[in-house]
């Protein structure tokens, strides 16, 4: 009797439990209906195409081939890509290089972020541009990105495959440390030093805007595709300004920091070009390039236009506005330099002089 009792009691507290939550749930849905959102903007998230064309982050390069102002994100930041790799020399034109055999290329991309550039890359390392054979690993350390990364892939591999596209073996990406080679698993390090293969004539590291950040600094992964795969590095990077005032160069470090970058990351141009040549690079053939007038004014200015965009939907930029600022103090202070650093391995500048 007294087991009944307790069996209906908890019976009792279940049935409660469960009109308690329905009553919430009720409250909730009714005061999202009444609530003037329902019917103000907050739809904007209805109408948005999904899934985005594009999902790259990095500073861009804001000028066209023609001198004009770009305002748009996405293409600022495929003209930075194209800039880097024209720089490295590997931009061939749609129709390739006339009377010059095919070149091959084995890339090792850093922080590749969400599948844009790798996919910029395959087009543009086409047949058709001159190159008969390519192959690439991405490495990075987000787990979120690479899954979006690989939907990216994914999805071009479809459209390109109708149009003779690169075959699925020709790229891989990894969840790993690009800062630190000693801590990749063995199927990560097994990709990567396939790239050493001599079937690829040119191998390039390649890292857009994401040294800076790396843990304990760039040197172990300098050296390693130095002397490891004998590949060529080409970057975007920001350079400490030696003439920087003294407080502008704290401020700096301050800033590093709240990035989470390792407290010395920012290095002058002399100092980064001496980490390029202990690491294995060439000093005559390897060349840091300022592009600043191509990046900071113009992405403060594109902050600044998306926020003021946004904020008609009631939607904020929240922590972007910050880095906003910050962009438009690097260029007005030039406390930092926007750098294209390509650096050549002693053996390929023995080659090329050769
Ligand atoms: C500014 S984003 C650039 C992303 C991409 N390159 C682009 O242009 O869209 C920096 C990227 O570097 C990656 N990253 C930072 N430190 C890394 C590390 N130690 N190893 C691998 N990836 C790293 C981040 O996950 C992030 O995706």
């Amino acid at each position: 009797m007294a087991a009944l009792s307790s069996g209906g009691q908890i019976a009792l507290a279940f049935v409660g439990g469960f009109l308690a939550a329905l009553l919430v749930m009720a409250v909730v849905a009714f005061s999202f209906l009444r609530s003037s959102d329902a019917y103000g903007l907050g739809h904007w998230k209805l109408n948005a195409k999904m899934p985005l064309s594009t999902m790259w982050m990095n500073l861009g390069y804001w000028t066209n081939a023609k001198g004009e102002p770009i305002h748009d994100f996405e293409e600022a930041c495929s003209t930075l890509l194209r800039n880097i790799l024209d720089r490295a020399g590997i931009l061939n034109q749609p129709g390739g290089r006339p009377q010059q055999p095919p070149r091959s290329l084995a890339v090792l991309d850093l922080g590749f972020g969400c599948g844009d550039q790798t996919f910029e890359l395959v087009r543009l390392t086409r047949p058709e541009r001159g190159w008969d054979a390519f192959r690439y690993v991405g490495l990075t350390l987000s787990r979120v990105q690479i899954q979006a990364a690989r939907r990216c892939v994914a999805r071009e591999q479809l459209l390109a495959a109708a149009d003779n596209g690169p075959d699925a073996d020709s790229f891989q990406l990894f969840c790993a440390d690009a800062a630190r080679p000693g801590t990749w698993d063995e199927r990560t390090r097994a990709a990567v030093e396939a790239l050493a293969d001599e079937r690829y004539a040119e191998r390039w590291l390649l890292a857009l805007d994401c040294l800076y950040h790396f843990k304990p600094s760039r040197r172990p992964v300098f050296e390693y595709a130095a002397r490891r795969l004998r590949a060529n590095s080409m970057a975007f990077d920001l350079v400490l300004n030696e003439n920087a005032s003294f407080g502008d160069k704290l401020r700096m470090r301050a800033v590093g920091v709240m990035m989470g970058c390792p407290v010395d990351t920012f290095l002058t141009e002399k100092e980064y070009l001496d980490q390029l040549v202990e690491c294995g690079y060439d000093r005559e053939s390897s060349t840091i390039s300022d592009i600043s007038e191509h990046v900071f004014s113009g992405v403060s200015g594109f902050i600044d236009s998306q926020e003021r965009a946004l904020s008609q939907y009631s939607v904020t930029l929240g922590g972007y506005k910050l880095a906003g600022r910050l962009f438009e103090w690097f260029g007005r202070s030039k406390v930092v330099k926007a750098v294209i650093v390509v650096a050549r391995t002693r053996e390929d500048a023995d080659l090329s002089s050769s």
